[in-house]
């Protein structure tokens, strides 16, 4: 069997060459990002492994199909960036990783709110230049008294929630199809607008399906309490980001933490080509000192990389073994 994986990073190759070695799989692999224009390194190749934020387009699957690639095996859970028509024209299965560390971005999202709440970007930039008694005088808030928004309870945002909860912290939640077997601390609401009138805080764990384009726009942020917070890891395009720099400057809102962002493909282009990120609304965001913004870096944890590996291979060997991959996405 021969696999190519295409984005692959340090840590990947690590796991990607162990797995080669005890399964015995024929491997190449790359640091580029697969597209029509490079996918002919993977001819002869059973599958593609493939990890990126860029689009999976009508071109690409033209191409695979007439080298006789049958699956795109992604490492990641979202699947926003593919043409599912395209594919099913030529013929390409697709199988994800549904769930590889949920703990690793929950953790993320409870780092992004203390860092929010005890300002840590505003007093950095204090401390750094000298000014420690400025810093001194910078009063935080506590997450404790809080009362946290989550936006769908699914794998991420439901280890969120147990997380939030296990730290004391009083969960309000929205999902379109709530947890039958959800805990009796699980307090939903019946409607997104309910929640966001309720919430100090709010975190985004929707998939960003074009339906929901815009989830949070300008009339949805100005239902949130003065002072809330917003944290999306969920995609960028869940938020109206022109709305939220507009919220954050009347002050509406108190902050934000932007892992994902709307503009991030724009973003990936400038830094992909060696230059800085000149996207003006990521300069404008970044200037502010009570928002910050992560590089799409919440899933990032040994844990999940190797999982993400083993779990994209292990899709690839049950497709040629069996017929169907073990994680089929349509
Ligand atoms: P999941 O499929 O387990 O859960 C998603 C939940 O959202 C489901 O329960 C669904 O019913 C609900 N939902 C969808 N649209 C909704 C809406 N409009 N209103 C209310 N509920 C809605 O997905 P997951 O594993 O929890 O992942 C969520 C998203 O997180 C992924 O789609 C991906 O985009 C993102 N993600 C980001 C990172 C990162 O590094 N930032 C890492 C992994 C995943
Ligand atoms: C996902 O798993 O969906 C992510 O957002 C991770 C990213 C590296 C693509």
């Amino acid at each position: 069997m021969k696999i190519t994986a295409f984005g692959v990073n340090q840590e990947e190759q690590y796991f990607f060459e162990k797995l080669a070695f005890e399964k015995s799989f024929e491997l190449v692999l790359t640091a580029e990002w697969v597209t029509a224009d490079n996918v002919v390194l993977a001819a002869g190749s059973d599958a593609i492994s493939t990890m990126q934020t860029g689009a999976y387009d009508e071109a690409l699957f033209k191409k695979m199909a007439a080298l006789n690639i049958p699956l795109l095996a992604l490492r990641n859970v979202g699947t926003d960036n593919i043409d599912f028509a395209a594919a099913k024209k030529y013929g390409i299965k697709i199988s994800n990783v549904p769930s590889y560390s949920p703990a690793t971005i929950a953790e993320f999202v409870v780092l992004t709110a203390l860092q929010l709440l005890r300002r840590t970007k505003e007093m950095g930039r204090a401390i750094e230049a000298g000014q420690l008694i400025q810093a001194q005088k910078m009063t935080g808030r506590t997450l404790f008294n809080e009362t946290f928004g989550v936006i769908g309870t699914g794998h991420i945002g439901f280890t969120t929630a147990e997380l939030l909860h296990n730290m004391g912290v009083k969960v309000v939640a929205f999902d379109a199809f709530p947890k039958k077997d959800a805990p009796e601390w699980l307090h939903y609401t019946n409607s997104l607008e309910e929640l966001l009138q309720q919430a100090n805080l709010v975190t985004l764990h929707v998939p960003g399906i074009k339906e929901n384009d815009h989830l949070l726009d300008a009339e949805r942020l100005a239902l949130l309490p003065q002072d809330a917070l917003v944290i999306n890891t969920g995609r960028g395009n869940l938020i109206d980001t022109d709305a939220l720099i507009a919220a954050l400057e009347t002050k509406h809102l108190a902050g934000a933490g932007i892992d994902v962002f709307e503009y991030e493909a724009d973003i990936e282009r400038e830094i992909q080509s060696g230059g800085q990120p000149l996207e003006p609304h990521y300069l404008k965001l970044q200037s502010m000192p009570n928002v910050i913004i992560t590089p799409h870096i919440a899933y990032h944890s040994m844990k999940a990389v190797e999982k993400m590996v083993a779990n994209s291979v292990d899709n690839i060997f049950s497709y040629v073994q069996q017929g169907t991959p073990l994680n089929p996405v349509e």
